[in-house]
């Protein structure tokens, strides 16, 4: 897989070069590039935002250098031989990202994420940018942060996770929170004492069928505490 990430920060991605997914982008496995945008700025000072029009506080971004970096990283519409890009922008406005959507995007060939700043991004870039791709608004949560860099960062760690042979074990992938629509069971290793805190008996009994209802129970009891909205199907 392709994902091209466009930034004003791109040092905020140099975590992406730690751990599973640094390990997958030294095998090939994906192929990672990240961009600053005012590289595609013609002026003196690399300006990347305006003042609205219509008035209002802050500052939004110019489509200049946006309708330049699309082009040059998701190439002509009409070069054909690659699958269109899946173009994301990170925005509080967007659809919820959910263990569904890192499912659904994990199987594109390229994304392009492109992260805001400040008030947003001029409406016209998503609408110049569905002339190369499909383009997706997505926000992480119900709250707002400063840009979207944050937000990418999540994102692309759980799509690059999904991508065949960047973890580990597959098995891993199947017994984790949201996989099943249930928060995962709870966890424990050695010592079976700690703290005289023991280990669930059922544990140790070598019943692996047991063990499986006792889990199954466990998930159904957390998700019923934490996050009922998963159970009323209201996720
Ligand atoms: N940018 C600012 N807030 C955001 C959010 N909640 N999700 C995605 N992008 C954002």
């Amino acid at each position: 897989m392709r994902i091209d990430v466009v930034s004003i920060f791109p040092s905020y991605f140099d975590g992406l070069t730690l751990s599973l997914l640094g390990k997958a982008r030294d095998s090939g496995i994906l192929d990672l590039d990240v961009h600053d945008l005012r590289d595609w700025t013609g002026d003196r000072h690399r300006t990347v935002d305006d003042t609205p029009y219509g008035g209002g506080a802050g500052m939004v971004m110019k489509p200049e250098p946006w309708g330049l970096a699309l082009d040059a990283l998701a190439g002509s519409p009409h070069a054909g031989a690659r699958e269109r890009p899946t173009i994301i922008f990170p925005s509080p406005a967007g659809e919820v990202f959910r263990q569904s959507t890192a499912r659904e995007l994990a199987t594109r060939d390229h994304l392009i994420f492109g992260c805001g700043r400040y008030e947003g991004i001029d409406e016209r870039v998503f609408e110049e940018a569905a002339e190369l791709g499909e383009v997706r608004l997505i926000s992480l949560g119900d709250y707002v942060l400063n840009g979207g860099e944050v937000a990418v960062m999540a994102m692309v760690e759980a799509i690059g996770r999904l991508i065949p042979g960047v973890v580990g074990n597959p098995e891993s992938l199947v017994e984790e929170s949201h996989e099943d629509g249930l928060l995962e069971y709870p966890s424990y290793t050695k010592p079976a004492v700690w703290r005289d805190r023991a280990v669930p008996p059922i544990l140790l009994s070598g019943n692996h069928g047991a063990i499986a209802t006792w889990r199954r129970e466990q998930q159904l009891e957390r998700t019923r505490l934490r996050r009922p909205d998963l159970l009323a199907g209201d996720a």
